[in-house]
Order: structure tokens, then C-alpha cells, then sequence
């Protein structure tokens, strides 16, 4: 069966690991990356960078129907790259991916744009909103809620419904109690326990995680 055309936003370490998924799935082929900052021609894991945004609307009329997979790992910096060439080529579709040893249990919403890796466990009756990402080994339990561009770091653990507001970041290893609400634009620290609910536009850290400090719309955390 001809599989369907993806083209692949940005060529850096996340890119690395979102071709290993998209070839794994097998629902896509890779008909190249885009990237504004390095040369065309250049390659990554076998796949040549085939051009930059500008050049998208050119790029989907030579390979109608090719869906987008935005591979920038910082939630806000993927957002303006999703209305930058949302700008450029408004009928752009955007493709989920998931990786076969991934878990997605009875009942689970997942929209467009999103990304989960390997290992990953969504469980019943979750949402996955668009254009999330749950990286390596990350799971969130039953009636939990992820909103949009927000993200899982590799080997975070949330328990049952658990909400995680949009641009919001869980680092690496976290984990959070059931029941608990992390705001928008909220960063979790690496490492943290998470007992109590976070508000929105701050970072909180530690064993018991606290509010350490308020964050602009944006700040980068990676
Ligand atoms: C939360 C985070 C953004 C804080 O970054 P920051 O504000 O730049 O903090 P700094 O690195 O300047 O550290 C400031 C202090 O807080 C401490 N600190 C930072 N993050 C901490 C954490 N998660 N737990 C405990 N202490 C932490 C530092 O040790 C440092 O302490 P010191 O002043 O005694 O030396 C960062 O620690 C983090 O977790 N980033 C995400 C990493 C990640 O998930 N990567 C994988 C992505 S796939």
C-alpha cells in the first residue's frame, strides 16, 4: 500500500528520534526535512533537507496531500513555528505519530500535531491535545489531560487525572500525584514529587516540588 507523505520540521536530536517513530509506525514515508538554519542537502539520519519554510507552499505542490510533523522540542518555540508556516501555507495538515511499543489504552483522544515515543502509556480514557509531546518512557494515567503544546520529558510519571494546562513542561523524571492541576506555561523541574497543584506562568521543583519562581510566556527551559 503507498503510504501517505510527511515532511519533517527541523533536523536536530528531537527530529532524530521523530524519524526512528515515523519509521517504526509505518504509516508515513519521509519525503524530506525543513530547516532554516542549515544548508539544503544536508542529511540527517538518511533524509535530506529538502528546503526551508519559505519554500513550503512549492513543496506541497510538487507532493499534494504530504501532512507536516513540527520536530521542535521547546513547546512555545513550536507554537510560533506552527503559525509561522501556518502563515506561509495555510492548508497545511499536520500528522500525529506513535510508536509501536507505546501503550494507548480503552477510550484516549489524541489530537493532531502530537508525538509519543517509545515506551510511552497513555491510560483510559485520557486526552492528549494537539501538538503535545510524551517523550521516551513517560506515562500519564487514566482521565488525564494534556493541553495543547504542552509536554512529558522522557520517564515523567503522572497518576490518574491529572491535568497538565497548555505550553506547560514536565521535566525529565518528575512525577505527579493523581488528582493534581499543573497551570499554562508552567515549568515542573527534573527530578520533582509533585503533591500540590501548580499555577499557571511559574516553575516549581523539588521533593516535594515548591514554587520556586514565576516565568514569562515563552522562557526557555531546555
Ligand atoms: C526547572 C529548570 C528549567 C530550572 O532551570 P533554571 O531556572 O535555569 O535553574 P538553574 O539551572 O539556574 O538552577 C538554579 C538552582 O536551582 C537548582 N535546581 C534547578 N532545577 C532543579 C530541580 N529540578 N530540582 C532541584 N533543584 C533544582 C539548581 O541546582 C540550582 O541550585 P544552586 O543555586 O544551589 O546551584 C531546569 O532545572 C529543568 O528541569 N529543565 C528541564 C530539563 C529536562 O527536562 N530536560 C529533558 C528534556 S527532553
Amino acid at each position: 500500500m503507498k503510504k501517505d507523505l510527511i515532511f519533517i520540521i527541523g533536523s536536530s536530536g528531537h527530529a532524530k528520534v521523530i524519524i526512528d517513530i515515523v519509521e517504526k509506525e509505518g504509516k508515513y514515508e519521509i519525503a524530506g526535512l525543513i530547516d532554516s538554519y542549515k544548508n539544503k542537502g544536508e542529511e540527517t539520519l538518511g533524509y535530506k533537507i529538502i528546503g526551508t519554510e519559505k519554500d513550503l507552499p512549492q513543496l506541497l505542490a510538487s507532493f499534494p496531500g504530504a501532512s507536516i510533523i513540527i520536530a521542535i522540542g521547546d513547546n512555545w518555540i513550536r507554537h510560533l513555528v506552527k503559525e509561522k508556516i501556518t502563515a506561509i501555507a495555510p492548508e497545511l495538515k499536520f500528522a500525529s505519530t506513535i510508536h509501536p511499543s507505546a501503550q494507548i489504552a480503552k477510550n484516549v483522544k489524541i489530537g493532531k500535531g502530537v508525538v509519543i515515543m517509545a515506551g510511552a502509556i497513555v491510560n483510559s480514557e485520557s486526552t492528549i491535545g494537539d501538538f503535545t509531546i510524551i517523550n521516551t518512557k513517560a506515562a500519564i494515567d487514566h482521565d488525564g489531560t494534556m493541553m495543547r503544546f504542552s509536554s512529558l520529558a522522557p520517564g515523567v510519571t503522572a497518576g490518574g487525572n491529572v491535568t497538565i494546562g497548555e505550553f506547560s513542561a514536565i521535566s525529565i523524571g518528575a512525577s505527579i500525584k493523581h488528582n493534581i492541576s499543573i497551570g499554562n506555561h508552567a515549568v515542573i523541574g527534573a527530578g520533582s514529587i509533585v503533591l500540590n497543584n501548580c499555577n499557571n506562568n511559574v516553575i516549581m521543583y523539588g521533593v516535594p516540588a515548591k514554587e520556586i519562581r514565576n516565568r514569562e510566556v515563552g522562557e526557555r527551559y531546555l
